[in-house]
């Protein structure tokens, strides 16, 4: 067995397709025993319910090489968890905790040629995910699914890496009050879907959603939650039901707060509160983004700037990036049950 000749570290964030994928069919009411396969291709009904009623969910999470040579992932249970909260609100059966760690197991096992080296900046992306597959016509939950997780070498996902992008705030909403915005399906990404390109055209590399109830409040981004550090250097994070709880953000503020000894509020974050200086450092938190530096959000044309700048990531940031990628390539010691073996 040996890594697969790719070029690790110019890797950006698109699909690169690999050997293998794992697949699961639930039919009769039970999901079947699951299997590796090297069919990249998926052959469904016209009227699935994935086609015509967006009945889709998924996950995303990565494994790493160690630094002693080790391939492991990041707390796959909350992925696991995750998706099971995804599929009872799309009404879909969740796929159990225990058999998606195993499926992860299995296919990661099946392409670690394709998990990229230690210090090489790149990592191999995981993605579950779950579809309504047989075909349906008024409106109603599939009676059949399908589960399958690819995987694919990324690089960052923020051209330029580390280096601070220029966000604004939307004129678009992701989400609803009450609505799907907390949960992990296709749909949402495709109400965000004219809102980034139209960013992408201006200039901006993503989209801040306000609250969709008052438009007034900081929420997250298309692909990301936000993390800001106070005039104190201490963490804040906004807190909402229409945002997803990325296990990136639940993780960074545990590391805050029991590595680095600072103080984590999530609360209501306005908007008129960031224009107002609240915050020096601002960032982009996800499996895909890591921390991604914000150095300045438009507002319809008024700019918050950020005291770290446009040049580099803010001291405090970097410090939770440094922590956190730590934990994750093994070069500091992991609160319990964080890391999970693979080979
Ligand atoms: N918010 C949205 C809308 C996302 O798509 C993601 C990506 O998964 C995140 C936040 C970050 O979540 P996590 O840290 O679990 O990857
Ligand atoms: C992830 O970070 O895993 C996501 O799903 C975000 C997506 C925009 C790539």
């Amino acid at each position: 067995m040996a890594k697969k000749d790719i070029d690790w570290g110019n890797l950006g964030f698109g699909y690169i397709k690999t050997e293998k994928r794992y697949v699961s069919d639930f039919k009769g009411g039970s999901w079947d025993e699951g299997r590796i396969t090297e069919d990249d291709t998926i052959n469904l009904s016209e009227c699935a319910c994935v086609f015509q009623y967006a009945q889709t969910i998924f996950e995303g999470l990565k494994a790493y090489t160690t630094q002693d040579g080790r391939t492991v992932t990041f707390r796959p249970d909350l992925n696991a968890e995750r998706m099971m909260e995804s599929a009872e609100r799309l009404e879909m059966p969740p796929f159990p905790k225990e058999r998606f760690l195993d499926a992860v197991r299995q296919v990661i096992k099946a392409n670690v040629d394709y998990v990229p080296p230690y210090g090489s900046g790149a990592t191999l992306y995981i993605r579950p995910f779950m579809f309504g597959s047989n075909p349906v016509i008024g409106v109603k939950p599939a009676e059949e699914y399908q589960f399958r997780i690819f995987t694919t070498p990324v690089g960052p996902y923020f051209k330029g890496g580390a280096k601070p992008i220029t966000v604004r705030i939307s004129d678009f909403d992701r989400a609803a009050p009450k609505g799907t915005g907390h949960i992990k399906a296709g749909l949402n990404y495709a109400m965000s879907l004219h809102a980034i390109v139209d960013a992408h055209n201006q200039g901006f590399a993503e989209n801040i959603y306000l609250d969709p109830g008052t438009r007034t409040k900081i929420e997250e981004t298309g692909g990301a939650n936000i993390i800001f550090i106070d005039g104190d250097g201490n963490v804040v994070t906004p807190l909402s039901d229409s945002i997803l709880p990325s296990i990136t953000r639940r993780s960074l503020m545990i590391v805050a707060e029991k590595y680095l000894g600072l103080k984590v509020t999530q609360r209501e974050v306005t908007l008129k509160e960031v224009e107002e200086g609240a915050f020096k450092e601002c960032g982009l938190c996800g499996t895909a983004a890591v921390i991604s530096p914000v150095g300045c959000i438009n507002d319809h044309g008024k700019e918050i700037k950020f005291s770290s700048g446009m040049d580099e990531m803010g001291p405090t940031l970097k410090l939770l990036y440094d922590t956190l990628t730590g934990i994750q390539m093994g070069r500091i010691e992991a609160p319990e049950g964080w890391i999970f073996e693979i080979a």
